[in-house]
C-alpha cells in the first residue's frame, strides 16, 4: 500500500513538472527585434508582432526576401505561428521557417515550408525543441514578395542564459567588444570575428551581468581558433555578487588550463551563486579573448 502511494506521488509530482513546464511556455517573438531584407512602403518588420491582422511586415519586390525575429536569448523553440494577411494571400507561398542561432539565414536548420495558406489563415508549426536565438522567415527566387500578418515563436529559455546579458572588459582591442563573447553563437568565430579580445595588459578581465542572481552549474568557454590558442591559458573563471577589484574576489569556479584551437571546454561549478560571471587572468603581459561564454544554471530563488 506505501508503494503504491509512493508511486502515486511521484506520477502525480511528474505531471504537475510537465505542467508547469508547459506553462512557462510564451511567445518569445514579442520581445524580440524584428528586421527584413528590404521595407516597402512603411510595412515595417514589427507590423508582423503586433497582434493585428489589418497589418502586415512587406518587403519590396525582390531576390531571395527575409523577415527574420532576434529573440535576443536562446531559447528552445516548441511551434512557429505564421498569419497569412487577407487578400494578397500567395506572397506568403513557399516560405520557409528557420530557427537557429547563425545570423546569416540559410545556416540555420529548417523547421518547416509553406505551401499555400488561405487569406487570413493561421499556420502551426511544431519545432519539436528546435533551439536558436533567431527564427527567419524566407521565399526563395527572383521576383518574390513576403508579407506577414502575424508571426509567433513558442518555446522556452533554453539553458543558456548568457545571452542578453551585460558584458564589460578591461580594455577592448579593436572591434573585439565584450559582447561578442555572448552573441549566442560558438560557430561564427571561424574567422575570429565573434570574439572578444582585451588589449595586452596586466589582469585582463570580462564580465558579464546576468542581471539576477544564479545557481550556475556550467560555464563553457570557446577558444579562438586560428592561432594564439594558449593565451586562455591560466584564466580564472568568478562567480558571484561583489564587483569588488572588479569582480575578480568572487569565489573561483574553475582554473583554465588550457583550451584546444576553436574548442569548447565546460567547467562545472557546483551551483555557485551569483550574478556576476568573471573571467580573469592574472599576471603582466596578458591578452584575454573570448569566442563565446555560455552559463547554465537556474535562478536562486527557484531553488
Ligand atoms: C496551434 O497550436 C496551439 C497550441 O497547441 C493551439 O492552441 C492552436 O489552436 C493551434 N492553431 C492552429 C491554427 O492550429
Ligand atoms: C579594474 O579594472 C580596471 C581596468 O583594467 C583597472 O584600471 C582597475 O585598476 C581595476 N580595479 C581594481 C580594483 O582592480
Ligand atoms: C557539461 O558537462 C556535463 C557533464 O559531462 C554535461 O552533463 C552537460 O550537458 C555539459 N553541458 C554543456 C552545456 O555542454
Ligand atoms: C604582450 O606584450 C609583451 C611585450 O611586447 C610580449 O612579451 C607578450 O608576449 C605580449 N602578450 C601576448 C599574450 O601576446
Amino acid at each position: 500500500m506505501k508503494k503504491l502511494y509512493k508511486c502515486l506521488w511521484i506520477l502525480l509530482g511528474f505531471l504537475l513538472n510537465e505542467e508547469m513546464a508547459r506553462g512557462q511556455e510564451e511567445n518569445a517573438a514579442l520581445w524580440g527585434t524584428p528586421s527584413e531584407s528590404s521595407t516597402y512602403a512603411g510595412s515595417e518588420p514589427k507590423l508582423a508582432l503586433d497582434g493585428l491582422l489589418n497589418s502586415w511586415s512587406h518587403t519590396i519586390k525582390e531576390t531571395d526576401p527575409w523577415w527574420r525575429v532576434d529573440l535576443l536569448k536562446v531559447y528552445r523553440v516548441n511551434r512557429v505561428t505564421i498569419t497569412n494577411r487577407p487578400g494578397q494571400a500567395t506572397r506568403i507561398n513557399g516560405a520557409v521557417i528557420r530557427i537557429g542561432n547563425f545570423l546569416d539565414i540559410y545556416s540555420n536548420d529548417i523547421c518547416g515550408v509553406i505551401s499555400t495558406l488561405g487569406a487570413g489563415a493561421t499556420v502551426n508549426f511544431s519545432c519539436g525543441g528546435m533551439v536558436g536565438r533567431y527564427m527567419v522567415v524566407h521565399i526563395s527566387g527572383n521576383q518574390k514578395i513576403l508579407s506577414i500578418a502575424e508571426a509567433g515563436v513558442y518555446g522556452n529559455l533554453a539553458g543558456n542564459r548568457a545571452v542578453g546579458g551585460a558584458t564589460m572588459q578591461s580594455s577592448t582591442s579593436a572591434d573585439w567588444f565584450s559582447e561578442k563573447a555572448t552573441d549566442g553563437n560558438r560557430g561564427l568565430q571561424q574567422l575570429n570575428t565573434g570574439c572578444s579580445s582585451t588589449l595586452n595588459e596586466t589582469n585582463p578581465w570580462w564580465r558579464l551581468d546576468l542581471h539576477d542572481v544564479y545557481r550556475v552549474s556550467e560555464v563553457v568557454i570557446t577558444n579562438r581558433k586560428n592561432c594564439c590558442a594558449e593565451w586562455i591559458n591560466g584564466a580564472e573563471i568568478h562567480i558571484g555578487n561583489s564587483l569588488e577589484n572588479n569582480g575578480t574576489s568572487n569565489p573561483i569556479c574553475a582554473v583554465i588550463p588550457d583550451i584546444p584551437a576553436g574548442k569548447s571546454n565546460n567547467y562545472s561549478c557546483n551551483r555557485l551563486e551569483g550574478r556576476y560571471v568573471i573571467i580573469h587572468i592574472p599576471g603582466d603581459w596578458k591578452i584575454l579573448t573570448l569566442c563565446e561564454v555560455e552559463v547554465y544554471g537556474y535562478l536562486a530563488d527557484e531553488g
